[in-house]
């Protein structure tokens, strides 16, 4: 049985990577502001994707999981979110062709604004301030002022995430997402010299798609070719954003996380008495846990034991994050833990947040291979547990940025400096995220010919 909870519990368990609001009056302003709003989705709608999430738990779909380390009210455009919502659309083309599943696209977008931070304070020539925290809470530039926590920033926050969901909910039902249009811009990809590696496929997906045509299936008779599930995710790190957009569903009477269709905890956050877990066993949503290195067996069962009581499927995504090298030395073990207790869970993999080095040149990056990497290592290792690899987290966006190394428009320790965008970590560019899709679909069909050939 679950135990009693209320929206506002987690402010008596111990928190971590919040800020301290100074003037507690303009909080509780904000909060009842807030509280007052509409929630950002529905609960019909977080319904929708945990059963998804179930099928994806069972092998039935595949789940991408992608878009920015940190949104930024300074980046916020029209063609910074459709950028985004059409790379991730061609990415999720090219995996359901290798997995032969339906592909769930779940955006870190329309909320994903509060980062935890290794440090509470950064130090530059000489001066320490308060770290960044993200645009929610404070500003990224270097003076004291801006390092202030200014609770008035939810409201834009909450504005601006439900102008981003506006604008996804008219891409994905407008005719944006046509499958033909999605796989024209994908050709145009592979036209590059040297992602003609990636041609055959996408010639593969052509004719597939010629074939369902010729067959009488066009837009006009199929409306799934034309619209798309699109659902959107982020950390719940600052809860007093979470409670003040949490409502009770009508239909179940339980209560709900109003700010997106799936929360995650982080890796900083995941204390099982702290205050995120608190708040996160509560709601009905999808519920994602990071896993690293030092996630203990112990502690992943407490976990598992409160954020999924009844051991629902589709209610609780396992995002493993170790590093290239490292999966094999943790997933394992993590493995073995969710065996042993029998418990449903989604496993999927970020291969960023384990991936990040300082390059030669002085910029926080991250190599293409090694993401490449642990993407293959966490296939390889759900292949010998005989377990199922549901999906990947990718840090990336739609734009041109050189953020990470690599890829077949390498991106160069030199070249990092050209485009550097991002207010927290390095995301993929949209050549680089297309590319680690092609490849994760190659692993695919390898795993479904495995399976396949195991069956007779
Ligand atoms: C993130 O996903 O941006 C993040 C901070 O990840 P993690 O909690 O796994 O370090
Ligand atoms: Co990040």
């Amino acid at each position: 049985m679950a135990q009693a909870w209320t929206k506002s519990d987690w402010r008596n368990k111990p928190r971590v990577q919040m800020p301290d609001y100074l003037d507690a009056d303009a909080l509780s302003a904000v909060e009842a502001q807030l509280a007052k709003y509409p929630p950002l989705v529905f609960a019909g709608e977080a319904r929708k994707l945990r059963s998804s999430l179930a099928a994806v738990s069972r092998g039935e779909a595949f789940l991408l999981q992608g878009g920015d380390c940190a949104e930024s009210f300074a980046e916020f455009s029209a063609d910074t979110i459709r950028d985004t919502f059409k790379v991730m659309l061609q990415m999720a083309m090219v995996l359901t062709y290798g997995a032969k599943v339906p592909v769930v696209k779940v955006g870190r977008m329309a909320g994903q604004f509060a980062k935890p931070r290794s440090a509470p304070t950064e130090v530059k020539d000489g001066v320490e301030l308060p770290s960044y925290r993200g645009d929610i809470i404070n500003e990224l530039d270097f003076t004291p002022e801006a390092r202030i926590p200014n609770a008035s920033k939810m409201l834009q926050a909450y504005t601006q995430a439900a102008a981003s969901l506006n604008l996804l909910r008219a891409f994905s039902t407008g005719g944006y997402a046509d499958v033909h249009q999605v796989h024209a811009w994908t050709l145009g990809f592979t036209e590059g010299e040297k992602a003609a590696k990636y041609r055959e496929m996408a010639n593969n997906i052509s004719a597939a798609l010629d074939f369902m045509k010729a067959a009488g299936v066009t837009q006009e008779t199929a409306h799934t070719l034309q619209s798309v599930d699109f659902y959107v995710s982020h950390e719940a790190l600052l809860l007093e954003y979470e409670e003040a957009l949490c409502r009770i569903d009508s239909t179940s009477g339980l209560p709900v996380a109003g700010s997106g269709h799936m929360i995650w905890i982080g890796d900083r956050t995941r204390q099982p008495d702290g205050a995120h877990v608190e708040f996160a066993r509560g709601v009905q949503n999808p519920i994602g846990l990071k896993c690293g290195p030092t996630t203990t067996p112990e502690d992943l069962k407490v976990l598992m034991n409160k954020l999924n009581p009844s051991n629902e499927a589709g209610r609780l995504t396992l995002i493993a994050r170790f590093g290239a090298g490292n999966v094999g030395e943790h997933l394992p073990r993590l493995i073995k833990t969710v065996k042993e207790e029998g418990a449903n869970v989604v496993w999927t993999c970020d291969p960023m947040h384990g991936n990040t080095i300082k390059s030669s040149t002085g910029y926080k990056t991250r190599p293409f291979e090694s993401v490449l990497r642990e993407v293959r290592e966490f296939f390889a290792i759900h292949a010998s547990e005989g377990t199922i690899p549901g999906g990947v987290h990718f840090e990336m966006t739609g734009k041109d940025v050189t953020e990470c190394t690599g890829g077949v428009r390498a991106v160069t320790d030199e070249d990092l400096s050209d485009r550097y965008h991002t207010a927290c970590d390095p995301r993929l560019n949209a050549s680089q995220s297309l590319e680690l899709a092609f490849l994760v679909s190659e692993e695919l069909s390898s795993l479904r010919e495995a399976r396949e050939r195991a069956a007779g």
